[in-house]
């Protein structure tokens, strides 16, 4: 079971439960592929030492162990050129035991983010930061697909939500999570409304909504009032409130007292993140089949 119902207010969609599952079936196939000879690996490359960048690929370094990957964490100093970590990630391109690479982000401001992502073979890129993923996304063509926002589909999946019809509003337009959020949600056949800093009226949109994803970064961005009652709400943020409490952007006590279905943060979309990494990584190894 990876939904809870309560009998006061939403559906808690439990992204730890989901996520458990869906190991156990990573697992699975990755020993499938371990007896055909093929252990997928995830490269996972981190330049400075950015705490939370830190804690985040360690976590995925750990998770791949425990879900029987093959991993290898590469850790550079802040001060390495941007032509050393491009050649690192050509040399990984090029390793057969590497079926995935992530280049924690952000890298240093002296390094291009864009070349370092374009830099990684398409084929490799488990993150789906790549242009050629983009715009695979975009066109409706196979490719990997950014974690974040296939972690939230899995959890509406996981509710058995029909998408088909239903007003999605996305609150957040990044390339990682807000704009590939969209094009899931339009594929699903849902009309699907982009919200951004420069929205006038975020509460008259949020209102209309069936289905909303905050990612946004910032506390209470979604507050109890700007939710249809029975609406399904997925809170993609991962903040620190004023007590120093880990926290979505969305109000969740009152949200939940309204909404139909609801993910909490921490348990919620975070470790589905890292689950899809995993599933993006053992899919990149079993394409060698
Ligand atoms: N920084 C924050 N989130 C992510 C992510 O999902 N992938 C990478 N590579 N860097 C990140």
């Amino acid at each position: 079971m990876s939904a809870t119902s309560t009998s006061s207010g939403a559906t808690i969609i439990d992204g730890n439960a989901l996520s458990a599952q869906l190991r156990a079936d990573v697992m699975r196939r990755a020993q499938a592929l371990k007896a055909r000879g093929i252990t997928p690996g995830l490269a996972v490359v981190l330049v400075g030492d950015n705490p939370a960048s830190q804690v985040y690929v360690r976590n995925k370094v750990k998770a791949c162990a425990d879900a029987g990957l093959h991993s290898v964490l590469e850790r550079y100093e802040a001060d390495m050129t941007e032509a050393a970590l491009l050649a690192r990630i050509d040399a990984l391109n090029k390793d057969p035991s590497i079926h995935g690479i992530l280049v924690q982000l952000p890298v240093p401001k002296h390094i291009d983010a864009n070349k370092v992502i374009e830099a990684i073979a398409p084929e490799k890129d488990v993150d789906g930061f790549h242009i050629a993923s983009a715009g695979a996304l975009m066109v409706g063509q196979p490719g990997f697909l950014p974690c974040t926002p296939y972690g939230c589909m899995k959890m509406l999946e996981s509710i058995s939500y029909d998408l088909r019809g239903k007003h999605a509003v996305v609150i957040g337009r990044s390339n990682i999570v807000g704009k590939p959020m969209a094009m899931l949600l339009l594929q699903k056949n849902a009309t699907v409304t982009i919200c951004h800093s420069g929205t006038k009226d975020l509460k008259a949109m949020t209102l209309q909504a069936d289905v909303i994803v905050a990612a946004v970064g910032k506390v209470n961005v979604l507050t109890t009032d700007m939710v249809k009652p029975g609406a399904v709400v997925i809170d993609v943020g991962m903040n620190r409130n004023d007590q120093g409490k880990l926290c979505g952007d969305v109000d969740y006590e009152g949200v939940r007292a309204v909404a139909g279905a609801i993910t909490p943060v921490p348990g919620g979309v975070g470790p589905m993140t890292i689950t899809m990494l995993l599933v993006n990584t053992l899919e990149s190894a079993e394409r060698l089949l």
